[in-house]
C-alpha cells in the first residue's frame, strides 16, 4: 500500500454543496481514507456506503471536533455560512483551527475569499482575514484557497435570470469585474490540495480564466438566450435601495453591493493560473458555465414573454 493510501483526509462541512462534492472527488481518486465531518451525518449515508467514514462535528462545539478530527493527516476547513451579525463565523473557524492543532493535523486547507484586506468592502472579509491570520500564527502548515466569486451565484441569486427577463443588468461595479470560478472548480481545487503531499504554507487564488465585467456578462447572456440584455451601471447606494425595495433582505443586498464595489476596485481579480497548476485542468469560463444554464436564464423571461 502506498504512503498516500494510509493517510486520513478529513473534510468539514461535508453536507454542504462544496464539501459533498470534494468528498465525492476524493473517493474517486483514491487518495487515502476520507472522513466526512458534518453537523448532519444522516445526510451522508450514501457517502458512507461509498467508503467515507462519516463523523459528527460542529464548529460551535469544540469538544465534538476532537473526535471528528482524530487521526487527520490533512484537513479541509470549509468556511461556514454563518455570516452576518451574531453569526459567529470567525469564532467557529478559530475553534476549528485550535482543534486541528490539538489533533496534530499536518496540513490544513482553508476556503477563503479574494483580497480579504482591512479595506475590503465585503462585510464578512474580517472572518476570512482572521482565520488566515490564525492559521499563519499556528504551528500548522496550511494552504489558503482564496476562492473567487462562484459563477453559480449569478443563477442562484437570480441576478442573470432577472436581467434576461427585464433586458437590464443593473449593477454597481462600473467597468470592474470578477474572475468568477465555478463551485465545481473550487471543489476540484480543494480535492487536489487535500490529496497532494505538499506541506508548504501558501496562499492560492482560485479563479476562472479571466476577469469578466458586467458589460461582458450582459453580452454573454444575450448570446446564450437570444434576448437583448444591456448593462446599466448605477451607484452603490441606489443599487442597495433598489434591491431592498425588491424584497432582498438587507444583509444580502449589502453583500451584493459590497461585492460590486470590490469588483469596481479591482479586488475580485486578477485571474491566476493557480487552478491549472493544482489540477492540470483549465477552469470553466463564465460563458461555458452559463451555456449549461440556458433554461434557468430564460425561465422567468419565457413566462413573461408567453
Ligand atoms: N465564493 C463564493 O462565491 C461563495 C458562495 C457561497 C458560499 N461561499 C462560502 O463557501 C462555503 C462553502 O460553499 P457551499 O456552496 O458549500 O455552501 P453551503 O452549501 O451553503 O454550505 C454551508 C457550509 O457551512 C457548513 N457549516 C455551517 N455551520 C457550521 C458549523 N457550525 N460547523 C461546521 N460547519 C458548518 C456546512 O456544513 P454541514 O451542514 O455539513 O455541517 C456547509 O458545509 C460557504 O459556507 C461559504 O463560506 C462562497
Amino acid at each position: 500500500m502506498s504512503q498516500e493510501a494510509n493517510r486520513t483526509l478529513v473534510v468539514t462541512g461535508a453536507s454542504g454543496q462544496l464539501g459533498r462534492r470534494v468528498v465525492e472527488l476524493l473517493l474517486e481518486k483514491p487518495a487515502g481514507q476520507v472522513v466526512a465531518v458534518t453537523r448532519t451525518p444522516d445526510k451522508l449515508k450514501d457517502l458512507g456506503q461509498r467508503g467515507a467514514i462519516v463523523r459528527s462535528g460542529d464548529f460551535n462545539d469544540p469538544a465534538s471536533l476532537d473526535n471528528a478530527f482524530a487521526g487527520a493527516d490533512r484537513l479541509l476547513l470549509i468556511s461556514t455560512d454563518a455570516i452576518g451579525p451574531g453569526g459567529g463565523r470567525l469564532k467557529q473557524h478559530l475553534n476549528a483551527v485550535e482543534a486541528a492543532v490539538r489533533a496534530g493535523v499536518k496540513q490544513v486547507v482553508y476556503t477563503s475569499m479574494p483580497n480579504p484586506d482591512p479595506d475590503s468592502p465585503i462585510f464578512f472579509a474580517p472572518d476570512h482575514r482572521g482565520t488566515e491570520e490564525a492559521l499563519a500564527k499556528s504551528p500548522l502548515s496550511w494552504t489558503v484557497h482564496r476562492n473567487n466569486w462562484y459563477t453559480d451565484t449569478m443563477i442562484a441569486l437570480g441576478t442573470l435570470p432577472r436581467a434576461v427577463a427585464s433586458g437590464q443588468l443593473v449593477a454597481a461595479a462600473g467597468d470592474g469585474g470578477a474572475a468568477y470560478v465555478t463551485r465545481e472548480d473550487c471543489a476540484r481545487a480543494a480535492a487536489a490540495s487535500l490529496a497532494s503531499s505538499n506541506t508548504t504554507s501558501r496562499t492560492l487564488n482560485i479563479t476562472g480564466p479571466a476577469v469578466v465585467s458586467y458589460a461582458q456578462l450582459a453580452k454573454i447572456a444575450s448570446e446564450i438566450t437570444g434576448r437583448t440584455v444591456t448593462y446599466v451601471p448605477v451607484e452603490p447606494e441606489a443599487m442597495k435601495a433598489a434591491l431592498i425595495s425588491q424584497g432582498i433582505p438587507e444583509l444580502f443586498a449589502g453583500l451584493i453591493v459590497g461585492s460590486d464595489v470590490a469588483k469596481a476596485k479591482g479586488k475580485m481579480g486578477p485571474a491566476t493560473s493557480d487552478y491549472f497548476e493544482l489540477t492540470g485542468r483549465q477552469p470553466t469560463s463564465v460563458a461555458a458555465y452559463l451555456a449549461t444554464q440556458r433554461t434557468a436564464l430564460v425561465g422567468a423571461g419565457a413566462k413573461a414573454a408567453g
